[in-house]
């Protein structure tokens, strides 16, 4: 079942869904060369607790991983597609793409974005990598409206992505989000007709998030049991909003 949040409800969301963005904003900032990925960590979950909010992924189980997430980030790295572990050994050089994904839980509702940003100058490739990754949930934000069926939102990744010549990572997948970090609909970036394709309505909130690979989109999980990198080496971006169907349109609940 879909739950369709009621406007105070969304209300809360939207809370929630501002304070991953300022969150964002500050790490965006911070992210330099030279910076550890476990400096973002920390200045994170100090930002999450001033805000009396919990971090979500710690302490959030998943099964594939046969434990509990540990930190309050993922932060993957270039060829890292989701769940890189902060570490005060991973420092940030020049070229990089650093993608950030975290989440909060603040008054009993979550809110959950991503974003991947280049550290200095990075290759062109990188660049288009990013670009045409942003865009596909940029286009997919839009067909966020009543009526709509959820392939199209995944479609719509889809076709923009595979149109650039860059792979679509299966693994991985967006969801819907309220009072639970993962609820239903699962949202893969493809339309998979193994699942329902339901109508969109009022009060749903669906997570986009979009994992691509510059290369091939086969992915395999390293012995820590988390991070998740492409098979064959290539760089991988990953964007994440969360946003509500409303009477109005889309309503972008993780950023202004
Ligand atoms: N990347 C996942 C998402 O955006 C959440 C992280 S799972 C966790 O839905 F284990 F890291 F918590
Ligand atoms: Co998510």
């Amino acid at each position: 079942m879909i739950v369709r949040k009621t406007p105070a409800e969304l209300d809360k969301m939207r809370r929630s869904g501002m304070l991953v963005y300022q969150l964002l904003e500050k790490l965006k900032e911070m992210a330099v060369e030279g910076c550890s990925t476990m400096e973002l960590e920390v200045a994170a979950e100090k930002m999450i607790a001033d805000a009396g909010a919990k971090p979500a992924f710690k302490g959030y189980y998943v099964q594939a991983a046969g434990e509990t997430y540990k930190f309050a980030l993922c932060t993957s790295v270039n060829n890292e597609v989701i769940h890189g572990m902060p570490n005060s050994k991973r420092t940030l050089k020049k070229g990089d793409i650093l993608s950030i994904d975290t989440g909060v839980k603040l008054d009993g509702y979550y809110g959950d974005s991503a974003v991947t940003l280049p550290v200095g100058e990075v290759s062109e490739a990188a660049k288009k990598l990013l670009k045409v990754t942003q865009e596909s949930l940029e286009l997919a934000i839009d067909r966020v409206r009543s009526g709509n069926r959820l392939f199209d939102v995944c479609g719509t990744v889809e076709q923009h992505v595979k149109s650039h010549g860059f792979s679509i990572v299966r693994e991985f997948v967006g969801h819907g989000i309220g009072t639970q970090l993962h609820e239903e609909p699962q949202v893969p970036n493809y339309v998979d007709r193994r699942n329902e394709n339901p109508r969109l309505k009022p009060g749903m909130v669906l997570a986009v998030e979009p994992m691509v690979s510059a290369g091939r989109p086969e992915t395999v999980v390293l012995k820590d049991r988390w991070t998740a990198v492409t098979k064959d080496g290539s760089n991988s971006a990953h964007f994440e909003h969360c946003i509500a169907v409303t009477e109005n349109g889309p309503w972008v609940l993780t950023r202004p």
